[in-house]
């Protein structure tokens, strides 16, 4: 008893230590926040980071199409983001004439910016507390059709702490957004899924574009006539740099934490989902990658597929790894048992009790979910299947059969292997005894299946035919029919309860420990994050300095490894080094400086957020974290996580000396 409770002790001295740099918090409320900012460096006032009633430095950021952030650098609309953000964008106006992908784009004048329909930023016009409201009775949707103004405005209203809060959130929402410039992907993909969530960093990760607006200046559909968009505010950069130990914020729209969750949650995610997911993973990325080393073109073919499957393949080790570490499991059942004998007699008893419950009758459903969306609906030809009304001969551009039936083949013993009988699908079962293996059914399957070549795919639209008897679509339409019927009900239910539940546990922690200050978990909605430049200890006698310059990525240059073979532009002026206006003096020598770190609390979703000195001046843009911080979803460690950001320096070098496209940076305000 008397350890358990030492152990108690000591973790809640930990908690409210963590809390320095831990935390995404909300701009409205950020006045509660302000005297810690300001002590650690922040010059400006609450007023300037978010207000109603005056242009503040949110007014310079957006939500960039539906998972990123970018932030506004000019008078005249121009924005950032990462070239990772605009990379889908970048792509779709690649071709093998114009490869702006390989060999970067760059807009010399307004009427060469591309177009990018369906692409859209959202301003916050601004956020509300409407609890209240809501407990009085209020309707969310009336809520919501008043704050639109007859359409002028996109609304939204967000549960935070699982519903103990209610927020309302009105957006201006700009749809015709053209693409200015994009480095290389040998520049803003460099390292590619090598460095990937790693540090030491060299990637130039941006890409410039421009919202576009009406005379009115009002949001408007692409039109060849519409005007540059006047924003109410845009960032003015340093280009002098941070050092460690200097205050930095990040300001953007980070997607998914769950830091208040039990112990169960995180057994779930280090003991179940994770290896899952991760060994099937690592079974489509060895065929894929394989596949490519044999050919060049597959290589390209595959690329975007690969980045994309590696990144949260990637991810989740890092994360498993850090939850090991930091025995998170471990430490929650501790602050659990704590938070029992605290609550003896009182409403929150037995919740983590309720909640471990539950999450146990969870367990099969979820596992059997993570073996549907990681396995079977994996195999692109099932994906297919699953919108064979939408499909067109375009999305078969980038597939090979061979390698989707080598992966479909992996998946399928897997799945068998490890999912329980009631999850099976009887025609499946069925086709699978008839067919005698995993291989021959996959033989069979793709044999027959109209959808599994862009040949058979339009020769059979062509005749008008449809694909109801397809066997494609009769194996997906097996698979949706158990998820519908057998998993779904109840993983909704299940999880309907746990919030509710979770509703009380929130209460509870909060009751307490009265002196917390409890950051709502990130859900896409704005939020500002705050810590130093900082370096970390990575190993047992490694230090990690905070900063990378162009002497680390030549030492990387190698032109025989895709991810390292950099633009001779670069290596050129290297070789002079003539790097302008942007070079810097570090350790007595000139360098460029790359990229950085600092200790801001951010997550998927913050990439393209604008990283900001204590005056508010953009100092570059984040786009990840390093390998031992991804854990930070779940359980952040002060000392080891990290957010990683280009230098706006190499930006604007990257910008005038290989782009040449320096009038750019003569329309922006530099300090
Ligand atoms: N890890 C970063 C994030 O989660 C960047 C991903 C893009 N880069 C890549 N090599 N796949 O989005
Ligand atoms: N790379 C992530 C993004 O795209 C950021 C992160 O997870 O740190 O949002």
């Amino acid at each position: 008893m008397k350890k358990l409770l030492t152990t108690a002790v000591a973790l809640c001295a930990a908690l409210s230590m963590a809390i320095a740099d831990e935390g995404m918090w909300l701009p409205c409320l950020i006045g509660e926040r302000i005297d810690d900012m300001r002590a650690k460096g922040f010059e400006l006032t609450a007023e300037d980071i978010y207000s109603v009633n005056q242009a503040a430095l949110k007014d310079a950021i957006v939500l960039f199409g539906r998972g990123c952030t970018g932030e506004l650098v000019s008078a005249e609309g121009l924005l950032l983001t990462n070239h990772h953000c605009g990379y889908g964008q970048i792509q779709s106006h690649s071709s093998v004439e114009h490869d702006y992908l390989t060999n970067g784009f760059w807009a010399m004048n307004r009427a060469e910016e591309l177009p990018n329909p369906g692409l859209t930023v959202s301003f916050l016009v601004r956020m509300e507390d409407v609890t209240d409201q809501i407990a009085a009775g209020a309707k969310p949707e009336d809520i919501r059709t008043a704050a639109a103004e007859g359409g002028k405005y996109s609304t939204a209203i967000e549960s935070l702490y699982y519903n103990n809060k209610y927020y309302l959130f009105v957006y201006q929402v700009y749809r015709d957004v053209r693409l200015v410039a994009a480095p290389p992907s040998s520049i803003g993909k460099f390292g590619g899924d090598t460095d990937n969530w790693m540090w030491p960093r060299h990637t130039g990760d941006f890409s410039v574009f421009r919202i576009y607006a009406d005379k009115d200046n009002q949001p408007a559909d692409y039109a060849k006539d519409n005007v540059p968009y006047t924003p109410k505010r845009h960032f003015t950069i340093s280009t002098k740099g941070a050092e460690e130990g200097d205050f930095t914020f990040v300001y953007g729209f980070p997607g998914t934490t769950r830091e208040y969750v039990t112990s169960d949650f995180v057994d779930y995610t280090l003991n179940h989902s994770n290896p899952a997911k991760i060994r099937l993973r690592t079974k489509r990325l060895d065929i894929i990658t394989a596949a490519q080393e044999a050919d060049p073109a597959v290589r390209i073919m595959y690329a975007s597929k690969h980045a994309s499957i590696a990144n949260a393949w990637k991810k989740w080790q890092g994360e498993s790894l850090g939850l090991a570490r930091r025995k998170t499991v471990e430490k929650k059942l501790a602050y659990e048992a704590e938070f029992e004998q605290w609550a003896a007699g009182s409403e929150y008893e037995g919740i983590t009790r309720k909640l471990h419950d539950k999450y146990s009758a969870l367990l099969p459903y979820a596992v059997a979910r993570d073996y549907f969306n990681e396995a079977v609906y994996a195999i692109e030809l099932v994906g297919f299947a699953g919108r064979v009304d939408k499909l067109s001969e375009a999305n078969y551009k980038d597939y090979s059969p061979a390698i989707d039936k080598a992966v479909a083949v992996e998946m399928f013993k897997d799945f068998n292997h490890n999912v329980a009988p009631e999850f099976v699908p009887q025609w499946y079962t069925a086709k699978l005894n008839e067919c005698g293996s995993e291989e021959a059914l996959v033989e069979w399957l793709f044999g027959q299946s109209a959808l599994a070549s862009k040949e058979s795919f339009a020769a059979v639209v062509a005749e008008g035919g449809n694909f109801d008897e397809d066997p494609a679509v009769l194996l997906r339409k097996a698979f949706d029919e158990v998820a519908r019927t057998m998993i779904a009900p109840h993983y909704t239910s299940l999880n309907r309860e746990i919030t509710e539940l979770y509703n009380v546990y929130m209460r509870g922690q909060m009751a307490h420990q009265s002196n917390r200050t409890f950051y709502p978990d990130a859900n896409l909605t704005l939020r500002v994050a705050y810590g130093s430049v900082a370096g970390y200890q990575a190993a047992d006698g490694v230090y990690h300095l905070p900063y990378t310059t162009i002497d680390g990525i030549i030492e990387k240059d190698n032109p025989e490894i895709y991810d390292y073979d950099i633009p001779q532009s670069l290596r050129d002026i290297y070789a002079s080094k003539d790097y302008g206006r942007w070079g810097i003096e570090r350790d007595g020598k000139l360098t460029l400086p790359v990229a950085f770190l600092a200790k801001n609390h951010t997550t998927g979703g913050n990439s393209g957020s604008p990283i900001l000195n204590s005056k508010g001046q953009l100092l570059g843009i984040n786009f990840d974290r390093t390998w031992l911080s991804t854990m930070s979803d779940l359980d952040y460690d002060a000392d080891i996580c990290r957010n990683i950001s280009v230098d706006i320096r190499y930006v604007l070098f990257v910008i005038d000396k290989i782009g040449g496209a320096g009038y750019l940076i003569d329309e922006m305000t530099l300090d």
